[in-house]
């Protein structure tokens, strides 16, 4: 059914209600086929082969239900999570809104998900990952040590993760993007870098939009000290732009269409003063191919999205590709990376 005539049926629901039929629903996509690597968009990031540089961001699947299959949807890869050490009921709902008529979304979930164990068990019966799955691990809200969690995080699910993402960019968990500023990452970034250990799965940071400009100056130094695989610009914003939804006061995080022009901003920052030191995954209010196509010439090598999903559907990373492809071919251009920061 096309997604414009289900789209009024979802609506209909309330947002939590309806996404967690969404992923009823996916779950009934078959995850048998390899997502084909297309000569002009596949990339390799932090040693990784990517099909194709749209990917599903995390909070979409909290508990890795559906992030295996979500190839099949032509998506390059998917991240699920964020998972917490134990399990998590999140915030009271509702906590979950759309604002329609802005393309946004404001959440304030709380890292709700299953915990680790039970996470690792799913993902333990998957004979073999298909497209590149990447995790996001966070800490429980109660933890007494913050970076215990994670380092707990990055022993339990490296084992299934093709890359870790450490999620400090939450505005949902109290004190939890304290861990940003200077001396927190630092102490952070070396404890999870140690807990690796010789396992060399890839570690990408997650940062919130909502930074000064010194704060992007130390997270870029702290990323190359320790040797972060990718950095992923940004998570959903505590700002209120202006909104025409009635929702626009709820707490939380706002992401969609008003986070465009920040994530955009953050982006440049951050390749400004990293170059091509460390790469950079940018996220945040990408809807159409033109988007995706300015954050890879303003420097990002991969993408992620989530809040068009709720507008455009389950097509929209097909769609993106395609018409991302067609722009890179008549600019010239015979692989993405060759357009990788070509504007900064
Ligand atoms: C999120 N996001 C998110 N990020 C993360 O690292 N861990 C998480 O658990 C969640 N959970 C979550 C839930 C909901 C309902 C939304 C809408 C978003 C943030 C998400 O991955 C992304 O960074 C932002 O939403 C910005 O991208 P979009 O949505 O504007 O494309």
């Amino acid at each position: 059914m096309a997604y414009s005539l289900f789209r009024p049926l979802l609506f209909r629901l309330d947002a939590e209600q309806a996404h967690e039929m969404t992923l009823k629903i996916l779950q009934w996509v078959p995850a048998t086929t390899r997502l084909r690597a297309d000569p002009v968009l596949s990339n390799v990031v932090a040693g990784l082969d990517f099909a194709a540089p749209v990917g599903l961001a995390a909070g979409f699947d909290k508990n890795g239900v559906v992030a295996h299959k979500m190839h099949a949807l032509g998506f390059g890869f998917a991240e699920l999570g964020t998972l917490t050490p134990l399990p998590q009921a999140g915030n009271p709902k509702p906590r979950l809104f759309r604002l329609t008529e802005d393309r946004a979304v404001i959440n304030r979930m709380g890292f709700n998900n299953e915990g680790q164990a039970k996470a690792a068990a799913r993902l333990s019966k998957l004979a073999r990952r298909n497209s590149v799955i990447g995790i996001n691990i966070g800490a429980n809200k109660d933890a007494v040590d913050r970076t215990a969690d994670y380092v707990t995080g990055v022993r339990a699910m490296a084992p299934f993760a093709d890359y870790l993402t450490i999620n400090i960019s939450s505005p949902n968990t109290p004190g939890l993007r304290a861990l940003q500023d200077k001396g927190a990452l630092d102490a952070l970034l070396a404890a999870v870098m140690q807990a690796r250990g010789g396992d060399a799965t890839p570690i990408f940071l997650k940062v919130a939009p909502d930074l000064e400009a010194e704060d992007i100056r130390d997270i870029a130094d702290a990323c190359i000290e320790h040797r972060v695989d990718a950095l992923i610009v940004s998570n959903t914003t505590i700002a209120r732009p202006p909104l025409k939804s009635r929702h626009a006061q709820e707490t939380g995080g706002l992401s969609g269409a008003p986070l465009q022009a920040q994530s955009l901003q953050r982006l440049r920052d951050f390749r400004s003063v990293l170059g091509t030191a460390v790469p950079l995954i940018s996220v945040g209010g990408i809807s159409t191919a033109d988007h995706a196509y300015q954050r890879i010439r303003a420097g990002a090598s991969l993408l992620q999205l989530y809040s068009a999903l709720v507008y455009e559907g389950p097509m929209l990373a097909r769609t993106i590709h395609a018409g991302l492809k067609q722009r890179l071919l008549q600019d010239g251009f015979t692989n993405i990376s060759q357009a990788i920061g070509i504007d900064a």
